[in-house]
C-alpha cells in the first residue's frame, strides 16, 4: 500500500478572515465523511505531520476537500494558508479517523459544532441528509460572531433545501439574547427530553469543538439516556500534556514482530519507549498522525504480549477488546509482542 501520496490543489475558498479551505484534484481518493488527511508540512529544517479533516464527502462532492483555519502559533496552518495556491502539489498521507458515521444507523442525527470544530460535522451532515434512514437532524453551531462563521452560507442554503430534515439553532457568543449566546446544560436537557425521538437507541450525536464544549455534550447527552455507543467526538483541540507519559515502564527490551503489507519487520523495543518511536528509528514503515493517542491513524491489533498505553481518547471499549492498540502511545510490557496492521 502507498501510504505517502501527492494531491494537487484545484481550488482555494476564503471561508472567513483566517479560513480557506483546499480543493483538490484527485476525485478517485476515497474516504469517509467525518474522516481526516494528515498533511506533511517543511517547518524549518523538519517536516511536520497535521491532520484535517475533510469538509467534503464523496455523494455530494466531487471533489475532496479539507478546511484549515490559522492557529496562533501554529506553524503548519500558517504555512498552508500563507503558501499553497491553486496547482501546487502537496504530500500527506492516507485519509483516517473513526469519527465517521454509520451509514445504517436509522432515527434522528443531533450534530453538535464549535468554530472550526464544523469541518468533520459538515462532511458528516452532507452524507446523513441523503440517507433515508435517518428522519432528522439537528445541528447546533456555536461561534463567536457570523463574520467567523465557517460554512454559514451553505449550512443556510442546505436549511432551506431540506426544510423538514434539517434544523439548525445558531449561537453566536457577541448576541445580546444570553439564549442565543451560548449552549448551555439546560438547553441541552430540554432538547433531549422534548424534541428527540424518545427511543434513544435511534438517536445518534456527534461533537466537534474544545474540550469544554464536548465534556458538556458528552456528559449531558449520556446523562440524558443516549447509549454510549451512539456518542461520538472528534477531539482537535487538547494541548499535550504529562498524561501522555506512563506511570511505570518495564525494564528491559521487548521483541516486537510487526506484520504490515505482507511484510514482517523484527525490533527491540526498550520498556520507556512506545512502539511508534522505535518504528521511527527503525525505519519501518508504520503510519502515524497526532503521535499522541488521538487520532487513530496507527492503530492496529495486538495479537500476543503486552502493551502499557499511556493514553487512548479514540478506542473504544469494543476495540478494546477485539485487541486494537495505538502504537503511538504503547509502551511495551511483555513480550513477545506481535502486531499485525490491516
Ligand atoms: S498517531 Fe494518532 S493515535 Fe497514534
Amino acid at each position: 500500500m502507498i501510504e505517502h501520496f501527492h494531491l494537487r490543489i484545484r481550488e482555494i475558498i476564503q471561508e472567513t478572515s483566517d479560513c480557506k479551505t483546499f480543493i483538490f484534484e484527485n476525485s478517485d481518493l476515497r474516504y469517509k465523511a467525518g474522516q481526516f488527511l494528515t498533511f506533511i508540512i517543511p517547518s524549518g529544517i523538519t517536516r511536520i505531520r497535521r491532520a484535517y479533516s475533510f469538509c467534503t464527502e464523496l455523494r455530494t462532492d466531487n471533489f475532496p476537500g479539507v478546511t484549515v483555519k490559522l492557529v496562533e502559533n501554529g506553524a503548519a496552518s500558517r504555512y498552508m494558508l500563507n503558501s499553497w495556491q491553486v496547482g501546487d502539489e502537496v504530500e500527506c498521507i492516507q485519509p483516517a479517523g473513526k469519527f465517521i458515521f454509520d451509514e445504517n444507523a436509522e432515527g434522528e442525527l443531533i450534530l453538535f459544532a464549535a468554530g472550526i470544530g464544523i469541518v468533520p460535522i459538515y462532511s458528516i451532515l452532507k452524507q446523513a441528509l441523503h440517507s433515508s434512514k435517518i428522519q432528522r437532524i439537528h445541528l447546533f453551531y456555536s461561534n463567536r460572531s457570523k463574520e467567523s462563521t465557517i460554512f454559514l452560507q451553505q449550512l443556510s442554503q442546505l436549511e432551506h433545501q431540506f426544510p423538514n430534515k434539517l434544523l439548525i439553532k445558531w449561537f453566536f457568543s457577541d448576541s445580546f439574547r444570553i439564549l442565543d449566546a451560548r449552549i448551555n446544560s439546560d438547553l441541552i436537557d430540554t432538547f433531549f427530553k422534548k424534541q428527540t425521538l424518545t427511543n434513544k437507541e435511534q438517536v445518534h450525536v456527534f461533537a466537534c469543538g474544545p474540550e469544554s464544549f464536548m465534556y458538556l455534550v458528552e456528559v449531558r447527552s449520556l446523562s440524558s439516556g443516549i447509549p454510549k455507543q451512539n456518542y461520538h467526538q472528534e477531539v482537535f483541540y487538547r494541548e499535550d500534556s504529562e498524561s501522555h507519559t506512563p506511570h511505570k515502564f518495564k525494564d528491559g527490551n521487548f521483541e516486537v514482530i510487526v506484520h504490515k503489507d505482507g511484510k514482517t519487520y523484527t525490533m527491540l523495543v526498550a520498556g520507556n519507549q512506545t512502539i511508534l518511536s522505535q518504528a521511527i528509528k527503525n525505519e519501518i514503515p508504520l503510519t502515524w498522525s497526532c503521535a499522541s493517542g488521538r487520532c487513530s491513524t496507527c492503530m492496529c491489533k495486538l495479537d500476543s504480549g503486552k502493551v502499557y498505553m499511556s493514553r487512548n481518547e479514540v478506542l473504544t471499549d469494543r476495540d478494546l477488546l477485539k485487541g486494537s492498540i495505538l502504537t503511538c502511545t504503547s509502551y511495551p510490557q511483555e513480550g513477545p509482542i506481535s502486531l499485525h496492521f490491516k
